[in-house]
């Protein structure tokens, strides 16, 4: 029978995040979720609408930097389990304001595996496997030629100020495995894709403006290549991984699917041309394909090797990228409410009045 957990998961009001908190809440009801967010921009409650009435769940508003708040969840809560998605998360912000991504990419985890180190490994508050999961990304291993992939032994080489914050909050986690005997485990996937993205993303701000009929932006000649990961694909692995994983091992999570960007944007608007119909003058969404000026230090290919997670835990995607963007525009077209509230940001309103 798979282990009951206390989990404190940080970051679940995200994209990600959101849809682990669902997931385990229809595949492991038993566990007790505290799902720990400071709600930025990226935080939207309504992603867990769903699950609010939920006597196993237990929402938290904070900032995984404020040390006496993790430490006083570790402690009423009695977490076992932690599973740390909290993060500035874009590329582009990144590059244009690093300090936030310094600041709770580095300094949040630092804070997070303190805490757990403080509770776990503290004499008579040590609990019965402990494990502490650092969700990370495949950004932190540079940039890929024509061909190769990215396996759990590849050197990092981040290249973005976004790559560089979660290079460095690997590398604390895995630190404190070797140091302390922290039970640390990490995850480095490939790009998400899926309901509740935020729509800054490519996907979700290819969908938006297509079925608006605005331009839509494919940066450099549009021929970097992703490695996309559905999303419900990536929170199964993670549950995998907590069941079977080891302690002090990294896993790399893919989606065996590399797509160049403007193969993804193409398929897009073929998509919602069969799905709404043509544009009003009856060209097709492609034709609203504008190249525009190049990200800088823009990584050019991203491919994840997973045989490791295939072969110690027996995972593997169940999504072809083809069924997963079908899956994706059909949410997006069947919540059409959800991003407009998120264009219009008045899905801030909503938390704004309960934490006012
Ligand atoms: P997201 O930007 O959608 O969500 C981040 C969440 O963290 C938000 O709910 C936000 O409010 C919260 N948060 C931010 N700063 C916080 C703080 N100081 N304290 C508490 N909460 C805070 O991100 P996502 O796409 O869901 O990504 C989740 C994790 O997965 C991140 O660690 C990211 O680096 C990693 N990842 C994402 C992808 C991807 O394609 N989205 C790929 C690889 C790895
Ligand atoms: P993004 O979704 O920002 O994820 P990441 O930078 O973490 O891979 O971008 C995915 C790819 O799409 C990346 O190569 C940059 C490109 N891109 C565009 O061409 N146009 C856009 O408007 C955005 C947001 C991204």
């Amino acid at each position: 029978m798979a282990k009951q957990r206390k989990v404190l998961v940080t970051g679940g009001c995200g994209f990600i995040g959101s849809n682990f908190i669902q997931l385990v809440a229809e595949t492991r009801p038993s566990w007790r979720v505290v799902n720990l967010d400071v709600l930025t921009y990226a935080g939207n409650l309504k992603n867990l609408s769903g699950i609010g009435e939920n006597a196993a769940y237990r929402f938290v508003k904070g900032d995984i930097c404020d040390q006496a708040l993790v430490s006083s969840l570790f402690d009423q809560e009695r977490i076992d389990t932690v599973v740390h998605f909290a993060a500035e998360s874009h590329v582009d912000r990144s590059i244009v304001g690093p300090d936030a991504f310094i600041r709770t990419n580095i300094l949040g985890t630092f804070t997070l595996l303190e805490a757990a180190r403080s509770w776990w490994l503290a004499g008579d508050k040590v609990q019965a496997e402990p494990l502490f999961l650092h969700v990370s990304t495949d950004e932190v291993f540079g940039s890929l030629g024509e061909s190769g992939y990215f396996s759990e032994t590849t050197a990092y080489d981040p290249r973005s100020p976004y790559s560089a914050s979660k290079a460095s909050s690997d590398h604390l986690a895995a630190s404190y495995f070797h140091t302390y005997g922290l039970p640390v485990m990490i995850t480095n996937c490939s790009n998400n894709y899926g309901p509740y993205q935020f729509p800054e993303k490519l996907i979700p701000l290819i969908f938006n403006n297509a079925r608006n009929g605005k331009e839509l932006p494919v940066y450099g000649d549009g021929k970097n290549i992703r490695d996309w990961l559905y999303v419900t694909d990536h929170c199964q692995a993670i549950i995998e991984v907590l069941d079977k994983g080891s302690s002090g091992r990294s896993y790399n999570i893919g989606g065996n699917n590399e797509k160049t960007n403007i193969e993804v944007v193409t398929l897009i608007c073929e998509m919602l041309d069969a799905k709404i119909g043509p544009l009003p003058d009856g060209q097709s969404r492609t034709s609203l394909i504008t190249y525009v000026t190049d990200r800088l230090g823009h990584d050019r290919r991203y491919a994840i090797d997973s045989t490791r997670l295939k072969e110690e835990i027996g995972w593997q995607p169940s999504v072809t990228f083809e069924q997963g963007i079908e899956m994706t525009i059909d949410w997006y077209l069947a919540n059409l409410d959800w991003l407009e509230t998120v264009i219009d940001g008045s899905y801030q309103d909503y938390y704004k009045q309960m934490y006012a």
